[in-house]
């Protein structure tokens, strides 16, 4: 199960708004074939894992285990239903980490195979495998994008510094490892004074994969068009309330009322575009108000060695910390709500 993690982590970044998943099979403790979901669209681990045993093996197909990171799939969707793929190949036991909360599968993929006479085994690795595919099952089951917030703070907790200017707090190692953040999220969200303050890019140009999508509150439509996010290299989309004010940049207009229900609308609104990850990166006031309004299901807070003389306090996060890492000179804290 853990080469099904292994394996499925290589489609990190091209899968969504679909899951990650690995697939092995082993025939006597040797495995004869695996695979992973490559890309969304295409075909699914268990596919790629029977299609990956050389003809010489084929035979012992039927009397292996299949072992898969995510229930199979028992839909038709952009691809064939993968416990019709299992029941064709004869395939008589089958281990799986964890369910597919997908609606339509949740629990019916397993069901399913036990009905046609398969032993299924489930919850092997269940946590390590729930985490793997923790974004989907948010997905599916809230209709609504995972949200992680992301952001780097001072050794004395200052988050930038006063007066605002723009400022590296973390080694360039942390700078690689938030652009692979960056690689395996479908959206990324800044407020209005980091896009005018820092001029960010929001790519992701260190570390391989696609980009996210640009999303940028702007209420008033004050943003000039000179910033890098509207340099039309990548999709952006500018969130607004006002009427007022030129929509000639180059990027789409998602107007919606700047209420108490803004986040919740906006997230609704990204979900409807299929986006199934939100990376909110800053500022302190809109990190705080995912915080404030409890909609956020990890936090990464890197702590690097620079410290200014006068600074914002960066926001406390009202969670967990399930992970710490030193990453050389800096060192990574993830956390999770106290409700996980
Ligand atoms: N340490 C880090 O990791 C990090 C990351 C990013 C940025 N920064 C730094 O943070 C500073 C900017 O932070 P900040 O807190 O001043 O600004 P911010 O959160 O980027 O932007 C604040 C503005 O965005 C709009 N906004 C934010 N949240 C909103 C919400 N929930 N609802 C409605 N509007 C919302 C409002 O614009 P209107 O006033 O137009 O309504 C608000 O004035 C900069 O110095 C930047 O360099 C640090």
């Amino acid at each position: 199960m853990q080469r099904c993690f292994d394996l499925a982590a290589l489609g990190e970044g091209h899968t969504a708004p679909n899951p990650m998943v690995g697939a092995v099979l082993v025939y006597e403790g040797r495995i004869i074939g695996e695979g992973f979901h490559a890309e969304y669209g295409g075909p699914h681990a268990e596919v790629n894992a029977v299609a990956s045993v050389p003809a010489s093996l084929r035979h012992l197909i039927p009397a292996s285990t299949l072992y898969v990171s995510l229930e199979p799939c028992c839909i038709t969707g952009k691809t064939g239903a993968c416990t019709s793929l299992i029941l064709k190949e004869g395939i008589k036991k089958v281990v799986v980490s964890c369910l597919d909360m997908t609606p339509g599968v949740a629990g019916q993929g397993v069901a399913l195979l036990k009905a046609a006479g398969v032993e299924v085994e489930l919850g092997l690795l269940e946590p390590q495998g729930h985490f793997l595919s923790r974004v989907r099952n948010h997905f599916v089951t809230r209709r609504a994008p995972y949200v992680m917030v992301k952001y780097a703070a001072t050794p004395a907790g200052c988050f930038a510094p006063q007066p605002a200017a723009r400022a590296w707090i973390t080694h360039p190692y942390t700078q690689r490892l938030t652009h692979r953040l960056r690689s395996a999220t479908a959206a990324i969200l800044v407020g209005t004074q980091t896009a005018l303050l820092d001029d960010p890019g929001l790519d992701n140009r260190l570390f391989y994969g696609p980009s996210p999508l640009r999303v940028v509150l702007d209420r008033r439509l004050r943003l000039p068009g000179h910033l890098k996010i509207f340099d039309g290299s990548l999709p952006t989309l500018i969130v607004h309330e006002s009427e007022a004010g030129a929509k000639t940049h180059r990027a789409a207009y998602l107007q919606l009322p700047f209420d108490a229900d803004l986040l919740n609308n906006l997230l609704a609104a990204l979900y409807e575009r299929k986006i199934s990850s939100l990376l909110v990166e800053g500022g302190a006031q809109l990190i705080q108000s995912f915080f404030d309004a409890g909609l956020w299901q990890e936090a990464i807070v890197y702590t690097g060695s620079r410290e200014f003389e006068h600074g914002l306090p960066a926001p406390r996060v009202p969670g967990v910390c399930v992970q710490t890492e030193q990453i050389g000179t800096d060192s990574l804290r993830r956390f999770v709500p106290h409700s996980c």
